[in-house]
């Protein structure tokens, strides 16, 4: 057997993603416009994107909250597990992003079910809990990492005992192993991780994810 080294780790990717995660037009076209328009490449993987589909339909979500858009790939994801009838809001603090996203997300059949909401994802948090929104099935977190544990709070405002917690990047290729790390975004992944794994309302995981290096995505349930 080889020794895992990056090289094996990409082809294992590679191969899953052939197998399982065949991709259509509107998934390249979302990753080309977003590319084109100048976003970050730094959408979830096919392979990741799929896990979300299935953890989506497995929870059978009809409401989905989404803190994170960019361009709307892991939406395009999401928003294709809702069962029928259902919705997902999304939260992107850039205007430009949620552009792109608004137009991927039409161009994908999904316009209708997707609403992209603009502004710190904080301030539209408790806008929602102010406004008394219907719990949430599912959430997926996957905006600045820094916020990760004021998100974490307010979702769980916005949740009912079944309600499924995704967070993205939270292993960040081993920096959340330092006990202090210099930067905020590992230090605010570490500090996720140490909240869901004692929090009384949570049952938690965390799910190394390897692509190119390894990361990894909280999983958790609202007890
Ligand atoms: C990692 S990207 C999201 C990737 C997307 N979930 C995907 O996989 O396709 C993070 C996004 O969060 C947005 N963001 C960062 N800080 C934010 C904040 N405080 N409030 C709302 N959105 C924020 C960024 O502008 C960026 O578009």
């Amino acid at each position: 057997m080889e020794p895992l080294n990056e090289e094996l780790v990409n082809r294992i990717d590679r191969y899953i993603q052939e197998l399982f995660t065949p991709s259509d037009a509107a998934l390249v076209e979302n990753l080309k416009d977003a590319n084109a328009a100048g976003l970050p490449a730094i959408n979830v993987s096919p392979n990741q994107g799929k896990l979300l589909y299935l953890l989506m339909k497995i929870a059978g979500a009809r409401r989905i909250l989404e803190i994170g858009t960019l361009g709307g790939y892991s939406t395009t994801w999401l928003a294709r597990a809702l069962s029928p009838g259902g919705m997902l809001i999304t939260l992107e603090r850039e205007v430009k992003h949620a552009q792109v996203a608004r137009r991927n997300l039409e161009r994908a059949g999904l316009g209708a079910v997707v609403e992209v909401r603009v502004g710190p994802a904080n301030e539209s948090l408790r806008e929602l809990i102010r406004l008394g929104a219907e719990p949430f099935d599912a959430i997926f977190i996957d905006a600045d990492k820094a916020g990760y544990v004021e998100y974490l709070d307010l979702s769980l405002e916005l949740s009912r005992p079944g309600t499924i917690i995704l967070a993205d990047n939270v292993i960040r290729h081993g920096l959340v192993l330092d006990e202090n790390p210099p930067d905020a975004a590992d230090r605010g992944a570490r500090a996720y991780n140490e909240a869901i794994a004692r929090h009384p309302r949570l049952e938690s995981l965390v799910l190394p994810i390897v692509r190119r290096r390894v990361d990894g995505l909280a999983i958790s349930i609202v007890r």
